[in-house]
C-alpha cells in the first residue's frame, strides 16, 4: 500500500500538462490545454487538460482522470507503477518496499552518485541512449578531475572542499580534442548514427571529423527533475573566453526549462519554505558549502515563465538574488515580468540586490551563512516595492507628467496580474503614488479588478439545476470547504436523490481524508472513486469546473449553495408539519413551526 498522503504529495508536485504533453502534444486553449483525444478517434479536439485542477476530460468519450489515471489508461501501467513513475519525475521515492524492477534510490549526492537509474522505465527509447551517454560522460569527467592536479588546485583556490565537489558531481574535461573517444567507440561514426552527437558532447569540424565540445574545463553536470544528467556547464580554469560553455539545446536539454540544482535542492526548499534563485553555478556551489542548500540557478538565460512555474510548484516563496549592478536589476525585472501572470495570492516574490561588485559566492565566502541569511531576511524587497521603485526611478512624482508616466508604465504590468489581492494591493499603491483614485485608475487601465469581496465577474456559466449539484462542484474544486460542513446533514428528497446520495458520499469521503483538504491541486476523484457507482456523476460534475479559475468568488458560491439547501429543508419540514393536523403537533413541534415560518 502506498500512503494516501504520499499520493497526494506526488500529485501536488506533478504538472499534469507536462505529463500528458510528453505523450500527446497539447495546445493552449484559454485557461486549459486541448488535443485530439488519445482514447478515441476524432478529428476535432475534445480532450481537455486543466492546469488549474490537474485533471483531463474528454467531452467526446468522457475519458476522465488525473495524472495517475492518464498513465494507467495511456501507457497501461498499474496504479503503483503510475505513482512510482510520477514520483520519480518529481524526485520523490515511493515509501514502500520496491519490486526489483523499480528505479533504485535516486538520492543525489555522495557516495553513489550518479544514481543508477532504470532507463527501461523511460518511455522514449532514443532518449534512453542519450541519458546513458550523459551518465558515462559524467563518470568520465569525475575520474579525470581526480587525476588532474591543476583542476583540483583550481577548485581548492576557489575554496571548494572535496565533499562539495563530489556532492555536485563536478568533473574535469581534460585538454585535447578527442578524449571522449576513449569511452565511446562510436565516436567517429556518421552523423545519422552518431548518438553521441545528439547529446551535444561532440562537435563536427569542417573536415567531417568530430571533436570534444568541452576541453580543459571544470564540468558542472545539469540534472533534470528526474535526477538525470541532461547537460553540462563547463568553466575555463583561466581567463579565456567564453568563461562558461553550456551544452547546446538537445532532445534532453532545454535551457529555459531546467534549473541548476533544482533536483538536489528539493528537500531543502521544502524545509526552508523558500527557494533562492541566483545567477551562477558557482554561487549555488559556494552557498551549499556554507550550508545554504535551497538554491537554484538559471543556466545563463533569463528566468523564464517555465522556470517560475516549476519553482512555484515547489514553494510559495521565491527570492531572486542578483548583483546590484544594472545587469542584475535588468535580470530581476525580466524575472518579475515573467512571474506576474503566474502569481496567485499567497505566493511571494522578493528580490535581493547584493552590494556592488559582490555575487552570492563572494559574499557568502567572505561573510558566512548568518550574514548572508540576515541579508535575505532584512534586505530582500517585496515585489510591489521593487516594481514601483523601479518604475519611479528617474521620474519626478511631484509633477503631473511624472505621475502620468508612472501610470502609463504600470499599465501593461498590472494587466498581467490575475491574483485578486495582489492586484488590489498594486492598484492601491499606484493610486497613492500617482494621486489618481483607484476607481479612476481601474477605468484608465481598463483593468477589471476583482476585489476579494466582490461578486464573481468572470464566470458566466449555467447555474447547476440543484444546489446539491452546485455544492458538489464546489467541493470538487476546493475540497477545503468540507471544514465548513461539519455536522451538515442532507436528507433524502425524491427529486434529486442521485445527486444527494453522491454529495453525501463525497462529504463522507472528504471527512475521512483530511489531507485532501489542505489546498493545492488534487483532483483525486478518479483515483478514489474508480469502482464506485458515483464515479460517473462525479466526473461529469468535475468536468463542469474546467473553466473555473481563482477569479471566481467561491465564498459566495458556497454560501449560496448552502442557503439554497437550507431553504429547501426548511420548506420540506414545514410541509411535513403542516400536513399533520395542528392538534396532534406536540408543543415543541408547534414552536418549531412558528420558528420555521418566520422570515429570515
Ligand atoms: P565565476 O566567475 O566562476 O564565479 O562565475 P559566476 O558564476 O560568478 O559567473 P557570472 O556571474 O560571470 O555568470 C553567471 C552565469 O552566467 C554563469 O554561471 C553562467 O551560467 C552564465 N555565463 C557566464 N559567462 C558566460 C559565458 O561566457 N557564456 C555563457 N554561455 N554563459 C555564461
Ligand atoms: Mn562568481
Amino acid at each position: 500500500m502506498i500512503p494516501q498522503s504520499f499520493i497526494h504529495d506526488v500529485l501536488n508536485r506533478t504538472e499534469i500538462v507536462d505529463v500528458i504533453d510528453s505523450h500527446v502534444a497539447l495546445k493552449k486553449a484559454g485557461v486549459n490545454y486541448s488535443a485530439c483525444c488519445p482514447f478515441h478517434k476524432e478529428k476535432t479536439p475534445s480532450f481537455t487538460v486543466s492546469p488549474v485542477k490537474q485533471f483531463y476530460h474528454c467531452f467526446g468519450c468522457k475519458a476522465h482522470g488525473n495524472a495517475i489515471g492518464f498513465l494507467m489508461e495511456y501507457s497501461g501501467m498499474s496504479f503503483v507503477d503510475a505513482v512510482a513513475d510520477l514520483a520519480t519525475r518529481v524526485g520523490m521515492q515511493v515509501p514502500i518496499q520496491q519490486a526489483d524492477n523499480h528505479p533504485a534510490e535516486t538520492e543525489f549526492g555522495p557516495p553513489n552518485y550518479p544514481p543508477e537509474i532504470d532507463y527501461e522505465s523511460n518511455n522514449s527509447i532514443s532518449s534512453n541512449d542519450l541519458f546513458e551517454i550523459m551518465m558515462r560522460a559524467t563518470k568520465f569527467y569525475r575520474v579525470q578531475l581526480k587525476q588532474s592536479e591543476q583542476a583540483i588546485n583550481y577548485l581548492k583556490k576557489r575554496g571548494l572542499t572535496g565533499e562539495t565537489a563530489s556532492h555536485f558531481a563536478l568533473g574535469y574535461a581534460p585538454d585535447g580534442w578527442q578524449n571522449l573517444e576513449a569511452i565511446f567507440p562510436d565516436y567517429q561514426s556518421t552523423a545519422s548514427e552518431n548518438t553521441l552527437l545528439k547529446t551535444g558532447l561532440i562537435v563536427a569540424s569542417d573536415d567531417g571529423k568530430y571533436y570534444d565540445r568541452f576541453r580543459d574545463r571544470i564540468m558542472f553536470p545539469i540534472l533534470n527533475q528526474k535526477g538525470m544528467v541532461v547537460g553540462f556547464g563547463g568553466r575555463v580554469l583561466g581567463q579565456s573566453e567564453p568563461k562558461y560553455l553550456n551544452s547546446p539545446e538537445t532532445i534532453l536539454f532545454t535551457k529555459g526549462r531546467e534549473l541548476y540544482n533544482l533536483f538536489a535542492a528539493r528537500r531543502a526548499i521544502r524545509q526552508a519554505g523558500c527557494v533562492l534563485v541566483v545567477e551562477g553555478y558557482m554561487d549555488v556551489v559556494a552557498l551549499y558549502q556554507h550550508g545554504i542548500e535551497y538554491t537554484v540557478a538559471s543556466l545563463g538565460t533569463a528566468t523564464t515563465p517555465d522556470h517560475i512555474q516549476k519553482l512555484l510548484r515547489q514553494t510559495d516563496n521565491i527570492i531572486f538574488c542578483f548583483d546590484g549592478d544594472n545587469a542584475g536589476r535588468k535580470a530581476a525585472w525580466r524575472a518579475m515580468e515573467n512571474s506576474l501572470p503566474f502569481l496567485t495570492d499567497g505566493k511571494n516574490l522578493s528580490f535581493l540586490f547584493l552590494p556592488d561588485g559582490e555575487d552570492p559566492d563572494s559574499y557568502v565566502s567572505a561573510n558566512g551563512k548568518e550574514d548572508f541569511e540576515a541579508l535575505l531576511k532584512h534586505h530582500a524587497v517585496a515585489l510591489s516595492i521593487f516594481l514601483f521603485q523601479t518604475l519611479s526611478t528617474n521620474l519626478d512624482l511631484q509633477t503631473s507628467e511624472g505621475r502620468a508616466k508612472l501610470v502609463r508604465d504600470a499599465k501593461p504590468l498590472l494587466k498581467h496580474v490575475t491574483a485578486p489581492i495582489l492586484g488590489l494591493m498594486l492598484l492601491q499603491r499606484l493610486a497613492e503614488l500617482s494621486g489618481v483614485s483607484q476607481d479612476e485608475l481601474q477605468n484608465l487601465l481598463q483593468i477589471k479588478r476583482t476585489t476579494p469581496i466582490k461578486k464573481h465577474p468572470k464566470l458566466a456559466r449555467p447555474k447547476p439545476t440543484t444546489p446539491y449539484h452546485w455544492l458538489i462542484q464546489i467541493l470538487l474544486y476546493k475540497p477545503g470547504y468540507i471544514n465548513q460542513l461539519t455536522e451538515f446533514i442532507i436528507t433524502e428528497n425524491g427529486e434529486a436523490s442521485e445527486e444527494i446520495a453522491t454529495l453525501n458520499v463525497l462529504i463522507d469521503f472528504l471527512n475521512n481524508h483530511p489531507h485532501i483538504t489542505d489546498g493545492g491541486a488534487i483532483s483525486t476523484v478518479s483515483t478514489y472513486f474508480n469502482d464506485s457507482q458515483h464515479r460517473e456523476l462525479l466526473e461529469k460534475i468535475e468536468s463542469e469546473t474546467l473553466e473555473w479559475d481563482d477569479a471566481i468568488d467561491l465564498e459566495s458560491e458556497f454560501s449560496g449553495a448552502l442557503a439554497k439547501i437550507k431553504e429547501i429543508q426548511r420548506k420540506k419540514r414545514m410541509t411535513t408539519l403542516h400536513n399533520k393536523s395542528l392538534n396532534i403537533l406536540t408543543n415543541e413541534e408547534k414552536q418549531e413551526l412558528k420558528q420555521l415560518s418566520m422570515p429570515k
